[in-house]
């Protein structure tokens, strides 16, 4: 009964309220997909600082299980928070989804410096008109200001000094740096740098490091400008700075404008090497105490800076006095006389073909008719020599070592039966040997023991180089030149062996005079081969040169020869070799 009674008394109460308003059984809920520990619907916003509506996730929305009338429908959301002023409002977009949008409230303005989130409860209200409307339980919304980029970056310098050694491929020519104002991390990094500039060999890295990316040679360039830029990471690029490289020569101590070459002609007189050369010394590389210039006149031919491929050494014999009595024994071949053509040559002229000996098979028989090869007390024999038969092997510091063997230049021997030499010149091991053996038909002469050998122990005999030799005989005095200077003999250098003269035989009915090597008469075979070069041998028979011809042959014509000291203003150098002739 009493049940009864209640439910009545409700019913008719009910009936007074509905009577005045809507049925509204139902308070409205918030709909979310995530809760906190206490079951509360949670709700994250982001929006940027010059952005209207925040993005809610997740989406919001309400619903209400009233069925009939603005019961069931969602009309507002309402924001509550201690935090007095919260600058955004809901707007519901869809009455039936209780769908809301989270915006900036008209005339706020959200700013990522003063605040970067913001906490609050909102609560949904049905459509029924207040008081009677029904309000849900609260959810809570955290909304993060998110900053706009507002600031492009600017570099610290607007233009940026530096200098590229020439050649160098450089990691770091410089480094430039752009920053940027925004206060966030994500706006204000800088993401990259940028060269405007076309087709400049450099490039930039991310950090702002410039590198070239080929090889620059001041002759080439002298410097670069580049237009460069900077971006941050939103997007906004600056305003371009400039970098001026410099391509820094390489210094190179040295002469410039000192010709490589020289074109002389014979008899032309004389002729400046340089008038413009200038020393260039690089500023720190050192201090200069004083300068000193040596110039050499080089030659591959005969001779040391001599020029005698185009004169023959007869006309120079004629200039300096030479007896016109001596034999030339290596004349150059002709149709009528070819005797020297077994043996290799170049194309100088008379006296200065040079005739190549190649230690085995090379030598030149003197035939009896071209001239009577027997010595007696008085004759010179002169010739140029360049032994290059073991260069390799003989230096300095090692000892020689030449097998051993005896190498002719020259050798006068039996011509058959016996293999007895009568005179020969040869080089053996360091030394240079001229051999004489007298021949006398006098009985008395034959006991008597007599100087038969001289030996010089000489470095120019195996330097690989061109020089001089003549050996002048005033019986028994041999004189040694080499290239035009009497070779003082001494203990160290000189030796001379006494031997028998030779005795009368008839078992010899002639000799030969071969060049290059030795005939041996018995075995009827050329042995002692030299190796080498050889040029203007030439026999004076009956008497000597005189040794201040000797060395005129030697002068080279032409000189360098150094002018105008005097002239000179102090603190210039001024180079003026000339050619005299
Ligand atoms: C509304 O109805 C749903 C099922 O449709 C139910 O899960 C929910 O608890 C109800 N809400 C209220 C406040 O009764
Ligand atoms: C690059 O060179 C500059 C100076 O030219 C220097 O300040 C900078 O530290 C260098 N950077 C690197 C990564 O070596
Ligand atoms: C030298 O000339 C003669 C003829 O006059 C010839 O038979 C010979 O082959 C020539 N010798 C050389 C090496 O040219």
């Amino acid at each position: 009964m009493d049940k009864r009674l209640v439910l009545f008394v409700y019913i008719v109460c009910f009936g007074l309220v509905s009577s005045t308003s809507e049925p509204n059984a139902y308070a409205p809920e918030i709909i979310s997909s995530v809760f906190n520990s206490r079951d509360i619907p949670l709700f994250q916003g982001t929006v940027r600082e010059d952005e209207t509506v925040v993005h809610l996730e997740p989406q919001l929305f309400a619903r209400d299980n009233d069925t009939v009338g603005s019961a069931r429908l969602i009309c507002r959301y309402e924001i509550v928070s201690n935090i007095k002023k919260i600058p955004f409002v809901i707007e519901v977009k869809n009455r039936e989804t209780g769908e809301g949008l989270l915006k900036v409230h008209e005339g706020e303005r959200l700013s990522y410096e003063k605040r970067k989130t913001y906490k609050f409860n909102i609560f949904a209200f049905d459509c029924v008109d207040p008081p009677y409307d029904k309000k849900s339980s609260r959810a809570v919304v955290t909304v993060k200001v998110v900053a706009a980029d507002r600031s492009a970056p600017v570099f610290e310098k607007t233009t940026y000094n530096a200098d590229l050694q020439e050649g160098v491929l450089s990691q770091n020519i410089t480094q430039v740096k752009a920053i940027d104002r925004d206060a966030d991390p994500e706006n204000s990094a800088i993401c990259g740098y940028d060269i405007v500039s076309d087709e400049a060999p450099f490039t930039i890295t991310s950090n702002g490091i410039i590198k070239n990316t080929k090889a620059i040679y001041h002759k080439d360039a002298y410097n670069y400008i580049l237009k460069i830029r900077a971006r941050d990471c939103a997007g906004k690029v600056s305003e371009p700075a400039y970098v001026n490289i410099i391509v820094k020569e390489t210094c190179t101590n040295g002469w410039t404008d000192f010709p490589d070459h020289i074109e002389y002609t014979p008899g032309s007189e004389y002729k400046y090497l340089t008038d413009s050369a200038r020393l260039h010394v690089c500023t720190g590389s050192c201090t200069i105490d004083r300068v000193s210039v040596r110039v050499n006149l080089a030659t591959n031919h005969i001779g040391k800076g001599c020029d005698r491929d185009t004169y023959s050494i007869l006309s120079q014999r004629k200039l300096c006095g030479a007896s016109d009595e001596s034999v030339d024994l290596l004349p150059t071949a002709t149709l009528a006389s070819n005797w020297t053509s077994v043996v290799p040559s170049d194309d100088g002229n008379d006296g200065d073909r040079i005739f190549a000996f190649d230690g085995k098979s090379h030598h030149i028989v003197v035939p009896d008719a071209y001239t009577d090869h027997h010595l007696d007390s008085h004759f010179t024999i002169s010739t140029w020599m360049k032994h290059s038969g073991h260069d390799d092997l003989v230096t300095k510091d090692t000892k020689p070592h030449h097998h051993g063997n005896k190498e002719h230049l020259l050798c006068m021997s039996d011509g058959d039966g016996m293999n007895r030499h009568h005179y020969a010149l040869f080089v053996h091991n360091s030394k240079l040997v001229f051999l004489l053996r007298r021949e006398s038909s006098d009985p008395a002469d034959l006991e008597v023991f007599k100087p038969a050998e001289w030996r010089w122990l000489l470095d120019e005999v195996n330097d690989g180089r061109w020089h001089h030799y003549a050996l002048s005989m005033d019986f028994p005095e041999l004189r040694l030149l080499v290239d035009g200077k009497v070779v003082e003999a001494n203990q160290d250098n000189f030796e001379m062996l006494d031997d028998w003269p030779l005795h009368p035989t008839d078992k010899v009915h002639y000799s030969k005079l071969v060049i290059g090597a030795c005939w041996k008469g018995l075995d009827e075979t050329f042995a002692d081969h030299f190796q080498g070069y050889l040029a203007g041998l030439s026999l004076l028979k009956g008497r000597t040169e005189s040794d201040k011809v000797i060395q005129c042959l030697n002068n080279c014509q032409e000189n360098l020869e150094f002018t105008d000291l005097e002239n000179m203003p102090s603190g210039t150098v001024r180079l003026t070799k000339r050619l005299l002739i």
